[in-house]
This record gives structure tokens, sequence and C-alpha cells, in this order.
């Protein structure tokens, strides 16, 4: 069964297109087939995979995740194989950007994405399927979320990481009565161990009720950035990275969510 899994925040920066994008390739590595939806008109996970000049041709067809959520229309024409065995992508468009005006006249606005996914689901092409998330909580990412069986919160060890974080909680519950999409987890990104907040942090998350933090952490890791700027997941441009691991790693506790072997995951 495909298992949909978005990564939001509304806190920009908080490392959602970059989990996404280092997730999906390791689960790819693993041996499992994965989706990944550029939901950002910033088109930065599309940039993770492709350099800029074969994003911008790509937004320029005819079928791209922007046109078919408006002609509610599947999305099994705007795939693109990456580089990468079981690594496909959804090629996006700068013209996200009036996504919202876009679902804002359609007939079951919040469902649009999940309609539009549907055969591709059922078909059961993909273990998973991606979707990163923009940092807003409009319509756009309430499709997102009602579209997805899971999400993936990277928070950044700050101050106003916790802020936004408290703001995603309740943005989420709030949707309860329409979906039954769960929190697989927070991941604490950026992190810096000499920076004390980082412990506080931790703490502030662990003390939350019915929250997983996942025990992997994402350390700040300067290759992640020289990465992004060739189109290279991490462990592509240096092997040795910390993060490469650390991204392993959330794979690693992803891909057992919900199995025995999870240690937090409930069986499903
Ligand atoms: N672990 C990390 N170490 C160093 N830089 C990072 C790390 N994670 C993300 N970044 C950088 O931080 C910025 C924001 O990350 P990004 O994944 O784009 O966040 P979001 O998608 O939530 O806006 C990007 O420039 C990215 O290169
Ligand atoms: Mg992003």
């Amino acid at each position: 069964m495909t298992k949909t899994i978005c990564f939001a925040n509304n806190k920009g920066g908080s490392g959602k297109s970059t989990t996404c994008a280092n997730l999906g390739y390791f689960l790819a590595k693993s041996g499992k087939r994965v989706l990944l939806i550029d939901g950002d008109m910033q088109l930065n996970l599309s940039l993770s995979f492709f350099e800029e000049e074969e994003v911008l041709s790509m937004a320029a067809e005819e079928e791209n995740l922007f046109e078919a959520l408006k002609g509610q229309r599947e999305l099994t024409p705007c795939v693109v194989e990456t580089r990468y065995a079981g690594l496909s992508l959804v090629k996006s468009t700068t013209l996200m950007s009036q996504i919202e005006y876009e679902l804002f006249t359609k007939l079951q606005r919040e469902f649009v994405l999940k309609r539009c996914l549907k055969s591709l689901k059922e078909a059961g092409e993909y273990d998973y399927i991606l979707i990163d998330a923009p940092p807003t909580l409009g319509i756009w990412v309430i499709n997102i979320l009602c579209a997805s069986d899971y999400c993936i919160i990277p928070v950044e060890a700050s101050p106003w990481g916790l802020f936004g974080l408290a703001n995603m909680f309740d943005f989420i519950n709030g949707l309860s009565d329409m979906i039954d999409t769960k929190v697989m987890g927070v991941l604490i990104t950026k992190v810096d161990e000499r920076k004390g907040y980082y412990r506080q942090t931790k703490e502030t998350i662990r003390s939350f009720e019915n929250i997983r933090l996942f025990d992997t952490v994402i350390h700040v890791d300067s290759a992640i950035e020289w990465a992004q700027d060739k189109s290279l997941p991490v462990a592509e441009f240096k092997k040795s990275a910390r993060s490469v691991e650390e991204f392993k790693n959330l794979a690693e506790e992803v891909r057992d969510y919900g199995s025995r072997k999870g240690k937090h995951g409930k069986s499903k």
C-alpha cells in the first residue's frame, strides 16, 4: 500500500525541502519506489535533483502539478524520472503561487489533490509519495494534508521554531473533523550542539503528549548547502558528510514506522 507523507511547517527554512529530498533519496536507495511532489512555488525540491535550467524547462511543459490541479486531472502524465533508480518527481511550476486562487472556486476544494492522486495510489506503483509543502497554511496546504496519511514536521531548534510548531499542531488539530492524517513525528533540524537551545527544544517537544520526536536529528552541515548548489542529494555530493548518516537513519525510522521494529509506531 502506498504511504503518503507530507513535510509541513509554516515556518520557512525549517528544513522541509531538504528533508523531503534526502529522505526520498534514501528510501529509494533502500529499494522503495518513491514519488516526490514539489508543492512549493520555490521549486526547491525539484532543484534538489535537477539543475535550474532543467527545472524551468520542465515547468514550461504542458503537464505539471498546477495544470493537473487546475483541470482536476490525475498526476500520472506529470511524472518524470530522476537519475536515481526508484525515485520520480511530479513536475511543478512557479505558477503554484496562484494555486490558492485556483482551488478556491473548486467544489470540495480541500480534496482536489487527493482526487488527482487517487488513481496513482490505486495503481500501487509507489511505496511512498512524499509531498513538500510551502511555508503557508492556506487551502493548498490543507489539500496536501488531506491527501497525506502522515505528516512529518521538521523544526529548527530555535524559540521561533517552537512557536511555529505550536501553530502547526493547532492547525492540524483544527482539521481533525475532516481528515485522519497522523503526525508521524517531529524532526529537529539544523542542530548545533554548542547552542544550549537545542537541548531545551528537545525537552519541550518531548513534553508534548502524543507527539513523537524522531530519534534522529539533523545537525547543521555545510555539505547540505553545497550539495543543493549542485542539485545533488547530500549523499551523492559527499559520502562522508555527517548528515548522510542522519538522513539514512531517518529513512530507517520512517520505514520502520508502524511495523513491530519501530519503537514508537503503532501497528496499523
Ligand atoms: N542541516 C542543515 N545544515 C545546514 N543547512 C541546512 C540544513 N538543513 C537545511 N539547510 C539550509 O537551510 C535553508 C532552509 O532549508 P529548507 O529545506 O529549504 O527549508 P524549508 O523547505 O522548510 O523552507 C536552505 O538554504 C538549506 O540549504
Ligand atoms: Mg521548502
